[in-house]
């Protein structure tokens, strides 16, 4: 498996300075999950590791099996096309780079990255794409290299979102496209309530009777936690803006699939 070794915290030595701007967490930190900013990091490495078995079923129960069509049609909607290099940021099981085969054309085109080894083999045996383990923090990957640069429903697991985009702004070549697709919290409280019942209850009891496993049932209910914990999109906009980001948008399908999208200047 084509996979580069983790060294310490998960990166390797070609890093560019830490940023002047101070960190900027996506959430305060959920101590019914992990202690402090300092665990979260091992937290959800374990979780992703252990859950990686059940994630594609439990993320069709979520989508109503639409995301594959959802994540090609965000991906376009970006401006993915043929021939680009791509690298995908918390590639999981291979759910946005399967799409993001399709539309570039070869699986040469794309690399994932991801710090759970139990997600990201998945996606290696799956789609033979190259992969780097690593966080979206620290790429441990030269600068100005990839054309396009996408990020699936992770945004809420980084510990430092200028942090982060910075880095994406790094390793983009002039020019280049960003997409970032997450949940977003509906604003009107009966939508909230009503996704709540479903993410928070139904989902994870479900999972918990189907697979017969406790962790995966906590995954699914700390995922609605840190959606309804997570930064405005406005503020997550600004934070694009201050990594050096321009035409930077926000859309949010049906109030709740929201889509980031910008470029690095040429
Ligand atoms: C909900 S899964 C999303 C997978 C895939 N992108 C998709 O669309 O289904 C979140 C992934 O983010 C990864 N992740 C967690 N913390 C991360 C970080 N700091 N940087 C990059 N990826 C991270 C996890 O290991 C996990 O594979």
């Amino acid at each position: 498996m084509p996979l580069f070794p983790r060294t310490g915290d998960g990166t390797l030595s070609i890093m560019s300075a830490a940023p002047p701007t101070a960190a900027l967490p996506p959430h305060p930190t959920l101590k019914a999950y992990y202690a402090g900013a300092s665990v979260k990091r091992g937290f959800l490495r374990e979780m992703f590791d252990a859950t990686a078995p059940d994630y594609d079923y439990v993320e069709r129960l979520l989508s109503f099996g639409t995301g594959r069509w959802y994540r090609r049609q965000a991906l376009r909607r970006a401006g993915l096309s043929t021939g680009m290099k791509v690298l995908d940021v918390a590639v999981g099981t291979g759910l946005v780079a399967r799409e993001e085969i399709a539309l570039t054309g070869r699986p040469q085109f794309v690399t994932g990255l991801d710090p759970s080894i139990g997600m990201m083999r998945r996606a290696v045996d799956a789609l033979g794409i190259a992969a780097v383990l690593g966080v979206g923090e620290q790429l441990p990957l030269a600068g100005e290299q990839f054309d396009f640069l996408s990020m699936g429903y992770a945004l809420r697991h980084l510990s430092d979102l200028n942090r982060a985009f910075s880095e994406f702004h790094r390793v983009l070549k002039p020019g280049g496209r960003l997409c970032v697709l997450e949940i977003t919290a509906p604003r009107n409280s009966f939508g909230r309530a009503v996704l709540r019942g479903y993410m928070r209850n139904l989902v994870p009891l479900l999972t918990r009777i189907t697979t017969g496993r406790a962790d995966s049932q906590l995954l699914w209910k700390y995922y609605w936690d840190t959606i309804e914990a997570c930064l405005k999109p406005e503020k997550v906009m600004d934070a694009l803006r201050d990594a050096g980001f321009i035409d930077v948008k926000h859309f949010a399908e049906l109030g709740l699939f929201s889509e980031y999208t910008a470029r690095k200047a040429v």
